[in-house]
């Protein structure tokens, strides 16, 4: 658990002096003073060592078992050697395994790496970073509208061939700011093997990826979100690690069943879909490596929230990838999971998210009610439910009852205890939105149902979130080996400016549509006729209430009733069928509108949603 080196200070400095240096995870800590102190877990080890290139590679920094499995060692203040360590001396810790065996390991909470597989790796300090955000504040949940993104394929410049960095990512807070996004839900950023990848092959949980640019890029980008208004959600992996390039690997010599040793299961609970390396959640110093590394990346390194991957797969293990109504039961999982919600709420203003996918409400009760204290978790159902009526080649397989069902929520119903999306990473790796929802239809049908996809999102109850280029309509899968094609934001400059003006509603920029951050919710459809009608509210009231009304149909509706909750000045704020939401390649081909006939029914655009705010908007 965090430690704080300093017992002695008066109160004040304690405050401040503890703010700046919690320390998270063991291993090798250069310390302030000089020197640095080393604590490794290798129970059974006859010998742990630090060999570095301040010893010449030779393993004569011994350290000392204590009685439990671990090991500490003190390396004193030195001039000659502290000059090393403090430019980023290389090193590596040498174990003597219990049959003899020289085993060289990189640090397992390692800072910093090399590079290499399995290289060396790096003294770090956090001193040195200078933070400028110290007047930052993390939004309320429900004023949040959540931009996944991907570094290496998101961050670089138009026609960037390569992997980009986490620097090439800050002049592109200049997009998430003109989108109007609030929270940027980064993919993981922990160093995995290779430099190229989506990030879930987590071998080095305390460490940046050395091709995003390490540690200090890191800060970097986390200080110029919050400087420009952006909070940092972090996606971090402990259902299982590696497998490739990974430290912990049979870490001192033991091991059973040809499996990983004294970090991770031995038996058929290592058992994941993607690799044998499911941690040991029943062991203390496993939990700890975990809960620690939870801390570090919302403390030391200043994240907002973290999303925790397969959560399903930590507390449970064994049955399918997809079908987790067969998995077996596993407390020692759920106890890690529990225990890292709570310490994460010792820090104040995280946010912690579950993907679980398994619309079970306990992650987000209370751990007090025998929850698992999440904030809020992915609602898988959501996108699922929605897809399925979009991708219907024909109108009248539409079902409105659908729809509403992905509005509402079942067991996810609380507002902002759930993550809505119609794209993450996972869905955007198969296939984008507009060939799903498609087919072989028109471009300009795909436009339009894939703009009624956002608009669902943004209207309905929850987190809304959208992934990197689903706000201009990229059509390309998600690759992290193909850079996010920028040129299309000019193409779909239509499709960019709806999901502006859809945000702007969200977050209630003009003081219209304070509803949509609101936990009330009505929905009504017409099943004939193909149209969906939500009402949201905060407390009710001019710029408050909010209806949106849809139209699933090719067809114009040109008298359709609908039935507002109440009589009210109700004014349109927002046509997903308006000409400037039109892409340079999408030519619309509706019928001619028809005529007015001065009756107070509506005109529904095909394949249309127009949101009615209580208050003549500023704009239009
Ligand atoms: C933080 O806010 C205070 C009070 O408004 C202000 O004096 C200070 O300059 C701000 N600091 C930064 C780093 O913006
Ligand atoms: C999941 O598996 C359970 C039991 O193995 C089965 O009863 C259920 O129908 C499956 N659900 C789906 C959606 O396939
Ligand atoms: C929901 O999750 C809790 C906590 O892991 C578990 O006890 C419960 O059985 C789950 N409910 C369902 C329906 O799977
Ligand atoms: C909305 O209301 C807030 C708080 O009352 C105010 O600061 C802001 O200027 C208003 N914005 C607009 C666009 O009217
Ligand atoms: C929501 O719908 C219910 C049931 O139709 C109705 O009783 C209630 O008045 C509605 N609420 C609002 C604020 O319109």
């Amino acid at each position: 658990m965090a430690q704080c080196p300093c017992k002695l200070l008066t109160l004040a400095a304690v405050v401040l002096a503890c703010a700046a240096s919690a320390r998270y995870g063991e291993g090798f800590h250069l310390l302030a003073e000089g020197g640095a102190e080393v604590r490794i877990y290798a129970p059974h080890a006859q010998q742990v060592s630090v060999a570095a290139s301040w010893n010449n590679w030779t393993p004569t920094d011994r350290l000392s078992a204590l009685d439990n499995g671990w090991w500490v060692l003190r390396l004193p203040a030195d001039p000659t050697r502290d000059y090393l360590l403090r430019r980023g001396a290389a090193y590596k810790i040498h174990i003597v395994s219990q049959d003899g065996q020289e085993l060289w390991r990189p640090d397992p909470w390692s800072r910093k790496q090399d590079g290499e597989t399995l290289g060396n790796s790096i003294a770090y300090s956090d001193d040195s970073f200078q933070w400028s955000d110290a007047n930052w504040s993390m939004p309320d949940s429900n004023t949040l509208v959540l931009y996944e993104l991907h570094v290496g394929t998101f961050c670089g410049h138009e026609g960037w061939p390569g992997s980009a960095t986490l620097d090439m990512c800050i002049p592109k807070l200049d997009h998430i700011l003109q989108l109007g996004a609030n929270a940027i839900e980064l993919m993981p950023v922990a160093e995995f093997d290779g430099e190229v990848g989506w990030g879930y092959t987590t071998a080095y949980p305390y460490a940046v990826e050395h091709a995003y640019g390490g540690p200090d890029a890191f800060k970097r980008f986390v200080n110029a979100c919050h400087n420009a208004g952006i909070a940092v959600i972090l996606d971090v992996v402990y259902n299982h690690l590696g497998p490739m390039d990974l430290p912990l690997w049979r870490f001192d010599g033991w091991f059973e069943n040809d499996l990983g040793g004294i970090y991770f299961y031995n038996d058929d609970r290592a058992e994941t879909p993607w690799a044998h390396t499911r941690p040991n959640y029943g062991l203390q110093h496993v939990r700890s490596y975990i809960i620690d590394n939870a801390l570090f990346w919302l403390d030391t390194m200043h994240c907002d929230g973290l999303r925790v991957d397969g959560v399903s797969f930590i507390r449970s293990w064994g049955g399918s990838e997809t079908n987790r109504s067969s998995a077996t039961f596993n407390p020692d999982g759920e106890l890690t999971l529990k225990e890292l919600t709570q310490a994460a709420r010792q820090l104040q203003g995280k946010m912690i998210i579950a993907e679980d996918l398994q619309d079970n409400a306990t992650m987000t009760e209370e751990v007090s009610a025998g929850g698992l204290g999440f904030d809020s978790q992915w609602d898988a159902r959501f996108h699922w439910l929605v897809q399925h009526v979009l991708a219907k080649a024909n109108d009248k397989d539409r079902r409105m009852d659908t729809l509403m069902e992905a509005v509402l929520g079942r067991s996810l119903s609380a507002s902002f205890r759930r993550v809505i999306y119609m794209e993450s990473h996972d869905e955007a790796g198969r296939q984008r939105l507009p060939g799903i929802v498609a087919g072989r239809l028109d471009s300009w049908v795909a436009a339009r149902l894939a703009a009624m996809a956002s608009a669902l999102v943004m209207v309905s109850p929850g987190i809304p979130m959208l992934f990197q280029g689903q706000d201009f309509l990229v059509r390309d899968s998600f690759s992290a080996e193909t850079p996010l094609d920028w040129a299309m934001k000019a193409a779909n400059a239509g499709t960019f400016s709806l999901h502006q003006d859809l945000i702007s509603l969200r977050r209630n920029l003009l003081n219209t549509s304070k509803g949509l951050q609101g936990e009330g919710v009505n929905v009504t459809i017409d099943q004939d006729n193909k149209v969906l009608i939500i009402h949201r509210w905060y407390n009710g009231g001019p710029g408050d209430d909010v209806v949106a009304i849809f139209n699933f149909q090719r067809s114009f509706l040109s008298h359709q009733e609908v039935a507002f909750p109440f009589e009210a000045e109700w004014s349109p704020a927002f046509n997903s069928a308006d000409a400037r939401y039109h892409n340079m390649f999408t030519i619309v081909q509706e019928a001619e509108r028809p005529r007015s006939t001065g009756s107070t029914s509506l005109y529904l655009h095909p394949y249309s949603c127009i949101i009615y705010t209580r208050r003549p908007p500023l704009l239009i």
